[in-house]
C-alpha cells in the first residue's frame, strides 16, 4: 500500500516558471522519505500541491489509493504538514492555537482540549500551554508547528525543512522525535537540504533539481552507486609518493595526501601498493559525507 503516489506532476507558476516538470513519485506506508534539492529545486511547490496550498497545472495525486481530488476532505484528514515558515499567530495562546486547528478538521472541542493536552505534553509544551506563542523560544515555535500538525493524527505527515536554520542540539532532539513518530505508524514526508538529514533518517530519498527528479532511490542504493571515494592519508614521509603511477593524488603536506579510489576493494590494492614502494602508513580514512558527496557529484552534471 503507497501512502502518496505523485503521477506526471507539473507546476507552471503565472509568471511562467516551471517549478516541476512532470514528477513522479511513491513513497509507501510506514515510508520515511527524503526529498533532497537545494533552494528552487521545487520541494516546497510539490508539498504545497499535495497539501493544497498550491494548485497544480497538471498530473495526479493519490493518498492512501485515495484520488486527491475525488475524496479532497477524506485526503486532507489524512495528511499534517509542517511548513517551512512560522505561520502561528503569534498572539495567540499556545494551546489556544492548538484547538483551533482541530476546529479545522471538524475535532468536537472537548475532545480537542483532551487531545491538544496530550500533544502538547508529547512535545514538551504544556508547561506553556497559556503562554502567548510569540514569548516561545526558536525551538519551541518549531515544537509547536509539529504539535499543530499532529492534532489531528494524521497518517502521512509532511514537514518542510524542518531543522533549517535549527541549532545542532535541537536538531537531534527533532531527529529523535521524528523517528519515534515514524516507528508508531505515521508515514514521514520530508524536504531537506541537509544531507546528513537525509542520511540518518530516511529509508527512501529523491533529489530534485529544477523541477525534475534525478534519482529515487533507496538511500543504500544511492550511497553504493557512489563508485569514487576520496580517501585521506597519513604516511611518515610523502616524499615517494609520487611513486604510485596511476592514481589521482594530491599531496596535502610532508606526511598527509589524498586519492580518489574509484572502486571498492581498490582500497586494499592501494594500501599493497604503498607497501611495495615502501611508504609507511600512518592512517586512513574516508574524507567527508559521502551523501554530499554524492549530491555534489549529481547536481554538476
Ligand atoms: N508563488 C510563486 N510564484 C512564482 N514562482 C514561484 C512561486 N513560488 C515558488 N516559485 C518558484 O518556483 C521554483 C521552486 O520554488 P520552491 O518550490 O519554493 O523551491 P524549494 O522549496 O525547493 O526551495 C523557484 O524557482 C521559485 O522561485
Ligand atoms: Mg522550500
Amino acid at each position: 500500500m503507497y501512502a502518496l503516489r505523485v503521477k506526471n506532476l507539473i507546476k507552471t507558476y503565472r509568471n511562467g516558471v516551471e517549478a516541476l516538470k512532470g514528477v513522479d513519485l511513491d513513497v509507501h506506508e510506514g515510508g520515511f522519505f527524503g526529498l533532497i534539492g537545494s533552494n528552487g529545486a521545487g520541494k516546497t511547490t510539490m508539498i504545497g500541491i499535495i497539501t493544497g496550498l498550491v494548485n497544480k497545472t497538471g498530473g495526479s495525486i493519490e493518498v492512501f489509493g485515495l484520488d486527491r481530488e475525488r475524496h479532497l476532505n477524506r485526503v486532507k484528514k489524512h495528511i499534517g504538514l509542517v511548513p517551512q515558515e512560522f505561520n502561528f499567530n503569534m498572539f495567540e495562546k499556545v494551546q489556544d492555537i492548538i484547538i483551533a486547528q482541530a476546529g479545522y478538521f471538524g475535532v468536537p472541542r472537548s475532545q480537542a482540549i483532551r487531545d491538544s493536552e496530550f500533544v502538547l505534553k508529547r512535545l514538551g509544551l504544556w508547561e506553556k500551554r497559556d503562554t502567548v506563542s510569540r514569548q516561545l523560544s526558536g525551538g519551541m515555535k518549531r515544537r509547536l508547528m509539529i504539535a499543530r500538525a499532529l492534532i489531528h493524527k494524521p497518517k502521512l505527515l509532511f514537514l518542510d525543512e524542518p531543522t533549517a536554520g535549527v541549532d545542532v542540539e535541537l536538531r537531534f532532539s527533532m531527529w529523535e522525535y521524528l523517528k519515534e513518530l515514524n516507528q508508531s505508524g505515521m508515514t514521514i514526508f520530508l524536504t531537506t537540504h541537509y544531507l546528513e538529514e537525509a542520511e540518518q533518517l530516511c529509508r527512501n530519498v529523491a533529489i530534485i533539481k529544477n523541477g525534475k527528479i534525478i534519482i529515487h532511490d533507496h538511500i543504500n542504493n544511492l550511497l553504493a552507486s557512489l563508485e569514487e571515494e576520496t580517501y585521506v592519508i597519513h604516511v611518515r614521509d610523502t616524499s615517494a609518493v609520487n611513486l604510485l603511477e596511476n592514481y589521482h593524488i594530491r599531496i596535502l603536506d610532508t606526511s598527509t595526501f589524498e586519492v580518489d579510489l574509484n572502486k571498492k576493494g581498490s582500497l586494499n590494492d592501494f594500501i599493497e601498493q604503498l607497501s611495495q614502494k615502501g611508504i609507511k602508513l600512518v592512517d586512513i580514512r574516508p574524507k567527508g559525507n559521502r551523501l554530499e558527496r554524492l549530491f555534489l557529484k549529481l547536481l554538476k552534471d
